[in-house]
Formats: C-alpha cells, sequence, structure tokens
C-alpha cells in the first residue's frame, strides 16, 4: 500500500515503560517533522503504529491479539508497523504471524526511522530496523510532548547487565550514552518553553558516562541538570543498587531542586538470589546504599521493585525478602511474579516455582507493603509539603497534587474550589498541610 502525501495520517499506541512512553513522543515529533499528521482513531489513520513491551508475560501473544483486533475492524488499506520490545524481541516472525505489518523497528534502530518512513512510502511491504549494534543513541530535535509541564530527558538507552530474568539488554541493545553537552542543551531549551520538572531517562542511570571531553559521570550531571535555570524539579529512573553511588545522595542532600525520591529496585531481600539473579550485589551491599539516604541530610524517599518466585527461591529466601521491607520501610513498591522470558539467562534455572505459590507470595508482600505504608505515611499528618499541581478529581472535587518525594497529595484550596473559565491551579506549586493517609494517597489543605 502506498501512501500518497495527501494521506499521510497516522495513530500510535504505545505500552510498557517511561522509556517507551517517551520514545513514542519521540517517534510522533519524527513523523510530524515528515509530514504526517497524528490522529486520535484508528479509523482516520493510514499509518497503524504500534509500540510494545515484553518485559512480562505473554506480552507477545497480546500483541498479536490487538494487532488482529485492529486489522478485522479498520485493515483495510492501512498500513502497519510494531516498534519497541516485542519488535526487537520477535523481529521478522512477526510477518509471519501478521502478514498486513509492514514495518517492525526496536528503539535502537528509531534515528532510522525517516528513511524506513522513506521505504514504506514508497510502497515497501517489508521494512524493517533491528539491528542493535549500534553507536547511536535516538536523539531528535522534533520531540512531542505529552505533559506541559514535565519533560522526558534519555541520558542514556540500552543496558550492560544481564540480570538473568531480564529481556531488556536483548530488546534495548548495548548502552549508549549522550553527551552531557546535548543533555543540559534540551534540559535549557524544555526551560525556556516553560517545563518546570525534568526526569532523566535511562533503564541504568546510574552507569551514566559522558562520552564527551567533559567526562561527567551520573552524580556530576545530576547536579549540572539541577542547576538550569527555571528548572523546579528534576526526578531520575531507573537505578541500578551496584552503581548507586554515595555522590548521588550527596547532590540530593545539596540541591533542594533535585527531587528527594530514588527508585531502588533490590528485586529480592535473600544474598543467594541475589546472586541466581545475577544482580551483582548482596542484600548488605544494598542496605548500605540505603543507609546513605537514611543518613542524608534531607528525608529521602525511597521505593523498589520486587519479583517473587525467581526459580530456586525457598520459603527462607521469601521470608528475607519480607524482613528487607520491614527493614528499609519503602514509601511504596511495584511486585512482580517471575515470568520467563526468552533469550534470558533465567530460562536454564531449574527449581520454578508453581504458579499459586508465586500468587500466594505476591499477596503477602502486598499485604506486608500495605501495613508498611499505613504506618508510613501516617506519620505525614500535620506536616505541610509543597506539591506540584497535576488536575483537578471532578469526582472528589479536589486538586491533584505531587510532593518532591513523589507522593500523591490531593487537596482543596480554600480561594480556588475547582477550575473556572478556563482558569485552573495546574503547572502550579503549593503549600498543602496533610490532614488524612490513606496506603496509596494523602488528602489536605491548600495553606498560605
Ligand atoms: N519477571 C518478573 N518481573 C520482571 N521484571 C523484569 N523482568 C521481569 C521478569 N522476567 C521487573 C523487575 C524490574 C521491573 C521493571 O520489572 O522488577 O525492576
Ligand atoms: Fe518493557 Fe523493558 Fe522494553 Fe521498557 S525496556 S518497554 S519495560 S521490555
Amino acid at each position: 500500500m502506498k501512501v500518497t502525501p495527501s494521506m499521510k495520517t497516522f495513530y500510535i499506541e504505545t505500552f510498557g515503560c517511561q522509556m517507551n512512553a517517551h520514545d513514542s513522543e519521540k517517534v510522533i515529533g519524527t513523523l510530524v517533522s515528515e509530514g504526517y499528521s497524528q490522529v486520535e482513531n484508528l479509523e482516520a489513520a493510514d499509518l497503524i503504529l504500534y509500540n510494545t513491551c515484553s518485559i512480562r508475560d505473554k506480552a507477545e501473544q497480546k500483541v498479536f491479539h490487538r494487532l488482529d483486533t485492529f486489522k478485522k475492524n479498520q485493515g483495510n488499506g492501512k498500513i502497519f508497523g510494531v516498534l519497541g520490545c516485542v519488535a526487537q524481541q520477535e523481529g521478522e516472525r512477526i510477518f509471519e504471524r501478521a502478514p498486513y505489518v509492514s514495518l517492525v523497528a526496536g528503539s535502537a534502530s528509531y534515528a532510522k526511522l525517516p528513511e524506513m518512513l522513506v521505504q514504506l512510502e514508497a510502497g515497501n511491504r517489508r521494512v524493517t530496523g533491528l539491528s542493535l549494534d549500534t553507536e547511536e543513541a535516538f536523539e531528535t530535535p522534533f520531540t512531542r510532548r505529552d505533559n506541559p509541564h514535565r519533560a522526558y530527558i534519555t541520558i542514556i538507552e540500552g543496558c550492560d547487565k544481564s540480570c538473568a530474568y531480564c529481556v531488556v539488554p536483548f530488546t534495548r541493545g548495548p548502552e549508549r550514552s549522550r553527551t552531557s553537552e546535548s543533555v543540559l542543551k534540551e534540559a535549557r531549551e524544555l526551560a525556556r518553553m516553560g517545563y518546570l520538572e525534568i526526569q532523566l531517562l535511562g533503564q541504568n542511570v546510574n552507569s551514566y558516562r559522558d562520552p564527551s571531553p567533559a567526562g561527567l559521570d551520573f552524580a556530576r550531571l545530576l547536579r549540572a541538570v539541577g542547576e538550569v535555570e527555571g528548572i523546579r524539579r528534576v526526578r531520575f529512573t531507573t537505578s541500578h543498587p551496584r552503581d548507586f553511588i554515595k555522590d548521588i545522595v550527596e547532590a540530593i542532600e545539596d540541591n533542594p531542586v533535585l527531587c528527594n525520591h530514588v527508585h531502588l529496585p533490590v528485586q529480592s531481600g535473600s544474598s543467594k538470589i541475589l546472586d541466581r539473579m545475577q544482580r551483582l550485589y548482596t542484600r548488605d551491599d544494598y542496605l548500605r546504599r540505603i543507609e546513605w539516604m537514611k543518613n542524608a541530610r534531607r528525608n529521602i524517599s525511597i521505593t523498589t521493585d520486587i519479583i517473587v518466585g525467581f526459580p530456586g527461591e525457598t520459603e527462607a529466601d521469601f521470608e528475607d525478602t519480607l524482613s528487607l521491607l520491614d527493614e528499609v520501610g519503602y514509601d511504596s513498591l511495584f511486585n512482580f511474579k517471575y515470568s520467563r522470558r526468552p533469550n534470558t539467562p533465567a530460562l536454564a534455572l531449574e527449581d520454578q516455582i508453581p504458579e499459586e505459590e508465586k500468587i500466594r507470595r505476591l499477596a503477602v508482600v502486598q499485604e506486608k507493603q500495605r501495613g508498611i505504608q499505613i504506618r508510613r505515611n501516617s506519620e505525614l499528618i500535620g506536616s505541610v509539603e509543597e506539591v506540584f499541581v497535576e488536575g483537578y478529581n471532578q469526582a472528589t472535587g479536589q486538586w491533584i497534587g505531587r510532593t518532591t518525594q513523589n507522593r500523591m497529595l490531593n487537596f482543596v484550596h480554600p480561594a480556588h474550589a475547582g477550575p473556572k473559565d478556563g482558569e485552573t491551579l495546574a503547572g502550579s506549586y503549593w503549600n498543602v498541610r496533610v490532614t488524612r493517609a490513606s496506603p496509596n494517597s494523602f488528602a489536605g489543605e491548600a495553606v498560605n
């Protein structure tokens, strides 16, 4: 199917992590700069893109199911493209399984997107971007950002670790850091455009290495971004405990623009399981990093990811994870059942844990963490927090705010009962006194 200039519209759907969400923003910017316009429904689109995630579960089946539904309902005369981690993982097999697909490209190839679009426009039925041996990062001046206040900036792509359960090294390729100049230039540009908050992104931001002569490491880059005029908050994700050094905590201590929240995925509290996971740190190494944060001059909120039911996880190993939760006292966590992923080293491990047992362990973690959050959150009642307003909830009549610790604090404002005549508090900062705490959010009222 040939796309003529008069019918260049596209529709894109995105799954997965923030890296994927930001990739889609860059893909959209690139397409728009190539003369395409984005539409919000499938019927109106000539090009249908699906940016996929393959981190867990039966991601591949879900993708094909979704594609088949697209095709059945609205497929005639349209071009289909699969992007992201499932595209990289399944490669040309996608053409066999879904022959109506014309484009299959992984994130390491998006820098070539304009070329691939030209091939599609020329009527090429099979266009692929699957090479992982790229030195290039996907930088584009055309990023279309979704959120008017908070902007993502990729600082490093890919991953050089080899955690035994993880597909990312296979789907996003080796690590490539951007130069500090280009990161800082983008940050200054965003500040000029009115963005107030920046989130630095990478699969492992802590292993950032500036390829230019300035040679900044992550902590120094973080400090530099924190000094960009006009930026009120800087966040970063994700960290790997092995590369998380004390300088990062010191940077946060020294500069209040750097948010006092660190997401530090531990995965398991058992050193034996961490070793089997090839995580390159022990429970004690991890707890040392937690100590740095707890001893810091700022009150740093800590969150994590936990995998239950990794092969070989005994009841005693699982108890180690539960005791770690008590010891650290996380403000929140993401909790996953181990799932077998293609190509990963853990496929070869014995002692798989039965599904029912994984489900049980997941529920136990959730219950334990709920108790921890009830306890920790109630400690905040009475305190005054600065929030950044993200919107208004009609149903509850509250403004939706986020603290520097990344906690949701919904509040009422005596002078602003709700958005009126197009006026809204969204995008502004307010001091809010916390009046109530639930396990997952807080309520309060604005103070002067
Ligand atoms: N099974 C379960 N959870 C996984 N994660 C990554 N790979 C897997 C897998 N195969 C989780 C980890 C990681 C988060 C992004 O997803 O906890 O930190
Ligand atoms: Fe999903 Fe991982 Fe790919 Fe992000 S990098 S989209 S989490 S598989």
